[in-house]
C-alpha cells in the first residue's frame, strides 16, 4: 500500500536536509538516538537480550546503528527510498552491517521472529483505524519475550502548526496531509497491554522541539 502523505512529508527531509542541515541536535535526521532509546538501549544490556532487531521506520538507521552496536543482528525498512539510501551510508560509514530495505509497517511480512523490535516516531503517522494492522503485523513478527520499543506523539504536548492536540487528536499537515496522532498513558495502555506486559511508560519532553514524546518498554506476552 502506497503511503503518499508520509512519503511527500518525509521525502525532503532525507533527499535534501539529512544530517548536515541545520536542524536542532536531536532532530531525528541527525545521528545521536534520542534519548528513549538510550534508556532502552540500556535496558536491553541490564537484562542481557540478544538476538535479531528490527527497526521500523527506521529513517537514517541511527536506532539500527545503536542496536548493530550492540550485537544485534539488526534489520530496518523505510517507506522513504531516500531514508533508506541515507541509512546504507550511515551504517557503512560506521563500519557494521544492518539489512535495510524500503518497506510500510502496514505492509511489512518476515520470517524471522524479531527479538527486539524499535518504531521510533513511525507509528503515530497511521490513522486510528489502521491501528489494529500495525498491531497484527508486529504479533507476526514476534514472539514471548520479544522487547518492543515504541516512541509516540504525547497529548501533554502544548501548541503545534496550529492545533491542541489535547483537543483535537489528529492534526493534519497543511501541503501533504501527514498524519500526527497523539497518545496518551491510556491510549498506549489500552492498544497494547493485552499482548504486551508494559515495563515503562515515559515522556520526555520537548528539549529543542515543541513535541512532548511518550515512549514505551514493553514486552510480549
Ligand atoms: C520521525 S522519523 C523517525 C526516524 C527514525 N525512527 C528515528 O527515530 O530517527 C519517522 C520515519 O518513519 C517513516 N515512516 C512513516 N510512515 C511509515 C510507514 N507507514 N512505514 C514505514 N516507515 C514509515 C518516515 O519515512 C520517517 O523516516
Amino acid at each position: 500500500m502506497a503511503r503518499r502523505n508520509e512519503i511527500a512529508w518525509y521525502e525532503p527531509f532525507w533527499s535534501e536536509l539529512g544530517d548536515e542541515s541545520i536542524l536542532h541536535p536531536g532532530h531525528f535526521t541527525k545521528l545521536k538516538p534520542s534519548i528513549g532509546k538510550e534508556v532502552f538501549a540500556e535496558f536491553l544490556k541490564q537484562n542481557q537480550i540478544t538476538g535479531k532487531s528490527l527497526d521500523i521506520g527506521c529513517g537514517n538507521a541511527r536506532h539500527s546503528i545503536m542496536l548493530a552496536k550492540q550485537g544485534f543482528e539488526t534489520h530496518g525498512f523505510d517507506i522513504s527510498e531516500s531514508a533508506i539510501e541515507t541509512a546504507k551510508q550511515k551504517v557503512k560509514d560506521a563500519g557494521l552491517e544492518v539489512k535495510l530495505f524500503v518497506d510500510s509497517s502496514l505492509d511489512f511480512k518476515s520470517d524471522v521472529l524479531f527479538d527486539v523490535i524499535v518504531d521510533a516516531g513511525c507509528f503515530h503517522h497511521l490513522l486510528p483505524k489502521e491501528h489494529e494492522v500495525y498491531i497484527d503485523n508486529i504479533l507476526k513478527i514476534s514472539k514471548k519475550g520479544t522487547m518492543f520499543y515504541l516512541s509516540t506523539f504525547s497529548t501533554n504536548t502544548g501548541f503545534v502548526q496550529g492545533t491542541y492536540p489535547k483537543t483535537e487528536k489528529i492534526i493534519k499537515a497543511e501541503k501533504t496531509g501527514l498524519y500526527n496522532h497523539f497518545f496518551s498513558d491510556k491510549d498506549i495502555t489500552n492498544l497494547f497491554d493485552k499482548q504486551f506486559h508494559i515495563h515503562k511508560l515515559a515522556e520526555y519532553d520537548k528539549i529543542l522541539t515543541p513535541f512532548v514524546f511518550k515512549y514505551a518498554i514493553m514486552e510480549r506476552k
